[in-house]
């Protein structure tokens, strides 16, 4: 497990480190982009883009395009998350936020850059299904997915109520954001229409699983291990798991969905082993 961790954490990690922004122009932009895209992070979603891929007989070149993709989507929706019409946060991937060292202007635009230039890598894409895959993508980004989710997180939850507007916010905002690389890679395998149905299903249950243990790290993790400031949930009265049904019944939730997600993968046997041991993993993950 360890060993394929790292493997698929340098692939994804070199093939970020590889990209060019506006190639030859050594100008504020790329920089700031460039800050936030390689400034660490656990790199869950290309290693989800990279296994699914794998799991299912795939090259995993072909899923590489897509594993940097949507970790360029991720450090953009991180960069935004955090501007000060936000959440306001001055601390991520244990260095200053974007908007702290470029302003705000550069940093709306290093989240638009990268934001945009993920489609231009997807759309450069060999495999018969790349379109398939940019659409998932897509839909997981933007309003029906990411974006979407932000909107009713910085609404607080309308609207539904209570811990259903929590779910909704949480499939929303991260769920999407983690379902995609899965169906993606999937898309990009020998996956059948069934297979990728249960890749479907474990992206949304891990998704959920995921915030949820996000939003209980903000009140119980170590800020040195997280990268950023922690005690903000509370603060700003976000809706959270935890402030719904108390911490105790939160982790309980967490592995609830663990376990669903676990399960959504059972049609793979041992093949699923990698993703399985992700989810599980995530349980007791530190940052
Ligand atoms: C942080 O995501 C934002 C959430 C959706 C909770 P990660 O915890 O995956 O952040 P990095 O990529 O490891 O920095
Ligand atoms: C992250 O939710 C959602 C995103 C889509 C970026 P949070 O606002 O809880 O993430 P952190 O705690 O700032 O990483
Ligand atoms: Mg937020
Ligand atoms: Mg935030
Ligand atoms: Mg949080």
């Amino acid at each position: 497990m360890e060993q394929q961790m790292k493997r698929y954490k340098a692939m994804v990690e070199e093939a970020l480190e590889r990209l060019t922004f506006a190639e030859g122009l050594k100008d504020e932009l790329c920089s700031a982009m460039r800050y936030s895209l390689l400034a660490g992070g656990k790199r869950l979603r290309g290693m989800l883009a990279l296994a699914a891929c794998e799991m299912a007989g795939g090259n995993v070149q072909d899923a590489l395009p897509f594993a940097a993709a949507i970790e360029m989507i991720h450090a953009y929706s991180l960069i935004h998350d955090d501007l000060p019409a936000m959440d306001n946060d001055t601390m991520r991937r244990g260095k200053p936020t974007n908007h702290v060292v470029y302003g705000e202007a550069m940093a709306i635009l290093a989240g638009d850059g990268l934001l945009t230039d993920a489609f231009l890598l997807m759309s450069g894409g060999a495999h018969p299904r790349t379109l398939d895959a940019l659409r998932e993508v897509a839909r997981a980004a933007g309003s029906f997915g990411m974006v979407g989710g932000q909107a009713l997180d910085m609404r607080q939850g309308a609207p539904y109520e209570g811990l259903e507007a929590v779910k909704a916010i949480h499939r929303k905002k991260t769920g999407c954001l983690i379902t995609a690389p899965v169906v993606a890679g999937l898309m990009l395998s020998k996956a059948t229409d069934q297979q990728i149905a249960c890749g479907r299903e474990y992206g949304k249950h891990l998704g959920v699983a995921f915030q949820i243990i996000d939003d209980l790290l903000d009140l119980v993790g170590d800020e040195a291990k997280m990268g950023k400031h922690l005690g903000k949930d509370v603060a700003e009265e976000k809706m959270t798991w935890p402030a719904m049904v108390g911490q105790e019944s939160a982790w309980e939730s967490a592995k609830y969905e663990t376990n669903a997600a676990v399960k959504a993968l059972e049609p793979f046997g041992e093949k699923a082993a990698f993703l399985r041991t992700l989810a599980q993993d995530m349980l007791s993950r530190v940052n």
